[in-house]
């Protein structure tokens, strides 16, 4: 093991002790000490779940970056491990930037990620140069090969940037053998996934342009994941510069699938649809894992790299993972649940039916900062729909988010502007939401620094990081017109 491996493991045992427990989120991952961002190598590995992580332990920003890791039964309650990967070679020296896991042949757990090294360019000019490597290990120790990287400019296509390549998502098929796709853009700087394939894991063969941008979803694709799910196939992307798209995309980083058809034989990726993953303000570069009993799980990163700057130097971590989410899909659209195991995590039940009101409404035992919430809405009167309804949380005198629905406008919003924040990062976000009569279905996941709103048993999902003193626990109803309510919700515990 390098030294700079081992002096992280150090460092972040001791610092993780400085921390208390109340000042993190209680049931999503957070980071162990320093920054976090992208999921990586999430995978099931001798019976638990491995997450690994983009992680810097010296700061609370993005920097040096190694590889986190923590393990987990029920992907609620995790375990920090040491430190899985330092940039520690020439080749991965300026980081070790995303990548993905699978289970080898004899056993072994096999990590794929980006390496990074600074190198000047014939032009003059400074560059990071990518390319893949892997790491074998036992889920707790692992060797980087001696053969890294194994995949460099040498297996790109004609006009592929090896200055963008990167986070490498791995597979393997009933047959044994390996693929993965990996993000690149080309020489117009647009976004293309490149596939690869090999047979053992370690030697690695280039096969073709999966599926090419053509300039429609931003720039670069980063952190791509390929897989089938419910009879089609499904392709996740984060694209960067993205420019908006009515509600469905946002400026900047962005994340998106194309659900569509995969012919193995051609290796022809046919799409049909695309759909944004998230339209909350905090969600990134997602990975998903199957799951022993065949549910499709993802995980994203529950922040955005143009809302990091909402960030404070003064906490000692920074970064957070979404709620796992089981994926679907209906109709030829993806859908999204929060993971059943949170149910194992309820308290009692608090419930309240057909409760009619205008203005503002508080209920008995509905409040906290830990809370499973679902509500089911509709007008009070169908000849005069109400005009708007809203739910407030993380509240008191001073601070509150909300989540309202307009049914005239046909949209959702979510408003995090007076959470405590004290940076002009983004606070508000909408999304289209179509339901005339007002029916609507929204279930809150409230975990300490965060909300997660599934949109009509998973439809859609909004995400976003609040990072509000916890002592505003208040929540209040809303409704601009009558509203009928039911009210399901239990604390978390
Ligand atoms: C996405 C990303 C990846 C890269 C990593 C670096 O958030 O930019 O493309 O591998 O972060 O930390």
């Amino acid at each position: 093991m390098s030294q700079i491996l081992r002096d992280a493991r150090k460092y972040e045992e001791l610092m993780e002790k400085k921390l208390a427990k109340q000042e993190r989120p209680e049931f999503h991952l957070s980071a162990r000490i320093g920054w976090m961002n992208d999921p990586n190598g999430f995978s099931f590995y001798k019976g638990k779940y491995h997450l690994f992580y983009q992680y810097n332990p010296y700061a609370s920003h993005w920097g040096s970056i190694h590889w986190a890791h923590a393990v987990s039964q029920d992907l609620l309650h995790w375990e920090q491990f040491p430190a899985a990967l330092a940039p520690d070679n020439d080749y991965d020296r300026d980081g070790c930037f995303s990548g993905s896991a699978v289970t080898m042949e004899d056993g072994r757990h096999l990590l794929m990620y980006t390496g990074v090294s600074k190198e000047m360019q014939p032009e003059g000019e400074m560059k990071d140069i990518q390319s893949q490597c892997i790491a074998i290990g036992d889920g707790i120790d692992y060797e980087k090969h001696p053969r890294n990287p194994i995949l460099h400019k040498e297996h790109l296509p004609e006009g592929g940037s090896p200055y963008d390549f990167r986070d490498p998502k791995l597979w393997r098929e009933e047959d044994g053998s390996f693929f993965c796709v990996i993000g690149n853009c080309d020489k117009e700087k647009d976004g293309q996934i490149l596939l690869y394939s090999s047979k053992d894991g370690i030697d690695w063969k280039y096969e073709k342009i999966l599926i090419k941008n053509h300039g429609r979803f931003g720039k670069m694709w980063e952190c791509p994941d390929f897989f089938s799910l419910d009879g089609k196939q499904v392709l996740l992307v984060s694209p960067q510069d993205m420019l908006p798209q009515g509600f469905e995309y946002h400026n900047g980083n962005g994340t998106l699938c194309l659900i569509g058809t995969y012919d193995k034989e051609t290796k022809t990726f046919t799409e049909e649809h695309n759909q944004a993953i998230d339209y909350g303000i905090d969600f990134y570069a997602p990975q998903t894992v199957l799951a022993k009993d065949g549910r499709r799980i993802m995980i994203g990163w529950m922040q955005n790299w143009d809302s990091c700057g909402g960030n404070s130097e003064e906490r000692a971590w920074f970064g957070q993972m979404s709620l796992p989410r089981e994926l679907s899909i209906k109709n030829g659209k993806l859908y999204q649940q929060p993971i059943r195991e949170l149910e194992n995590m309820h308290g009692t039940q608090v419930k309240y039916e057909n409760i009619t009101f205008t203005d503002i409404l508080k209920l008995d035992h509905i409040k906290g900062r830990k809370v499973d919430m679902e509500l089911s809405i509709h007008s009070a009167n169908t000849e005069n729909i109400y005009r708007k309804f809203a739910v407030r949380f993380a509240q008191n005198e001073k601070f509150q988010t909300s989540i309202s629905f307009r049914p005239y406008e046909s949209t959702l919003k979510i408003d995090r502007k007076f959470s405590g924040s004290r940076r002009a990062i983004i606070h508000q976000r909408r999304s289209f939401v179509k339901n005339e009569a007002g029916e609507i279905k929204l279930r809150l996941i409230l975990d300490h620094f965060s909300v997660e709103v599934f949109v009509n048993d998973g439809e859609q999902v909004l995400s976003a990081t609040i990072y509000t003193d916890l002592a505003a626990d208040n929540i209040s109803f809303f409704a601009d017109g009558i509203v009928t309510m039911n009210v399901v919700k239990y604390d978390i515990i």
